[in-house]
């Protein structure tokens, strides 16, 4: 059902927990299953120095986080805010049908941090 790189970023998760002195904060909830997930984020001259989550979620959700957050590292706020959760998924080799909101849940944690942000910070 999970590819390899899924089951690789589900059984070690890169970057579980807060980032640092984070300025960037959001809590979002899946309205289909219920789950949970909290992004942190330090941004520093417009580049995502740390990012970090954590989750009340299922291996999707945490394989989507652990690789989106990777690929976010280093990046601007603008092109951080670009990133899909298409992307996401196509950088883990694919995820279930049923299991695609998970990697929306990534997506909207990010999108809602940097917003945060945006609007002045955590
Ligand atoms: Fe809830 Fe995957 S089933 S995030």
């Amino acid at each position: 059902m999970y590819t390899d790189k899924v089951m690789e970023n589900f059984q070690n998760p890169q970057n579980v927990g807060e980032a640092e002195n984070a300025n960037a904060k959001y809590t979002v909830g899946s309205p289909e299953c219920g789950d949970i997930m909290e992004m942190t984020m330090r941004i520093e001259d417009n580049i995502i120095k740390d990012v970090k989550f954590r989750t009340f979620g299922c291996a999707a959700a945490i394989a989507s986080s652990s690789m989106a957050t990777q690929m976010l590292k280093g990046k601007t706020v603008e092109d951080a805010l670009k990133l899909k959760n298409t992307e996401v998924i196509a950088a883990l080799g694919g995820l279930p049908p049923q299991k695609i909101h998970c990697s929306v849940l990534a997506e909207e944690a990010i999108k809602g941090a940097i917003e945060n942000y945006l609007k002045g910070g955590v």
